[in-house]
């Protein structure tokens, strides 16, 4: 990989796991040798401190937002990984960030040494629209209709911004009641990059304030974070996404529903 790599985690949908991928997938990629830094760039409920034990911070995206500090004054240090994080303010009132202020944010970001910039964002579709400083966005779903309804219609915006995107599954249990992995490659055309798993190391790493990824290795959670972190480099590095699906039953239904 030659340059920065921007990341941002977004769904329409709260509640998803965005939160919980951005932090395990920047520890990760951090673990395996790569500068990261994650921006907890959530202006109405930021949650990243709470699975990384960071959530009395002082100095946090909206002092760089409004340009009060610049980025690298806003930046704190994970003990344990020495993950970079631009942490949120968690008593703080929602704020909107500017076009202004992403460009400043941006500019920055591109006179840094990171590999990799990981965006964790609020549910909705907050700065969309300047979405050409992004290299991919991520549209995380749960396996069901709701879900993966509303992940759609986040792809349908995205495509109309021509910004690249690929899709993550999480929570997934493999019950026959759930959507799976095949019927997404058949509605969604871009690439459906992990299928993690529910795995009740997530609440609990929440709740010890040690990310998942550090707190429990062996899970079937920090497996699926790790290749789906291996395989992201992967790709990054030669470049381009795969080629899109084969058009299947549930795509030809979403068409028909979506006409
Ligand atoms: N793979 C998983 N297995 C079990 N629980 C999970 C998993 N992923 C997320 N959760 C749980 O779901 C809840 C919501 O996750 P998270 O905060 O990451 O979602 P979010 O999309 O960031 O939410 P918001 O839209 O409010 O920012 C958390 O309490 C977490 O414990
Ligand atoms: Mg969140």
């Amino acid at each position: 990989m030659s340059r920065q790599h921007i990341v941002r985690l977004v769904s329409q949908k709260g509640g998803v796991g965005k939160t919980t991928i951005a932090v395990n997938l920047a520890v990760y990629l951090k673990g395996m040798g790569y500068e990261t830094l994650l921006i907890d760039a959530d202006t109405t409920n930021p949650s990243v401190g709470f699975h990384l034990g960071m959530e009395r911070a002082s100095i946090g995206y909206r002092s760089i937002a409004y340009g009060r500090s610049p980025l690298r004054e806003a930046v704190a240090v994970h003990p344990s990984t020495g993950l970079h994080v631009i942490p949120g303010i968690i008593n703080a009132k929602p704020f909107i960030v500017s076009d202004e202020a992403v460009r400043r944010i941006h500019s920055q970001l591109g006179k840094s040494d990171y590999r990799f910039v990981i965006f964790d964002t609020q549910p909705g579709y907050a700065n969309f629209h300047v979405s050409k400083y992004v290299d991919e966005t991520l549209i995380v779903t749960t396996p069901d209709m709701p879900s993966l309804s509303s992940a759609i219609r986040v792809a349908s915006t995205l495509d109309r911004l021509r910004a690249k995107h690929s899709m993550v599954l999480n929570r997934y249990s493999g019950r026959k009641y759930e959507v799976s992995p095949r019927e997404i490659g058949s509605i969604y055309e871009g690439r459906l990059q992990a299928v993690i798993p529910e795995d009740p190391i997530v609440p609990m790493s929440i709740e010890e304030h040690i990310p998942a990824m550090e707190l429990g290795r062996r899970t079937g959670f920090a497996r699926e974070i790790a290749s789906f972190g291996r395989s992201y480099c992967d790709l990054n590095m030669s470049g381009e996404p795969e080629a899109p699906l084969r058009e299947g039953f549930f795509r030809r239904l979403f068409r028909f529903w979506h006409r």
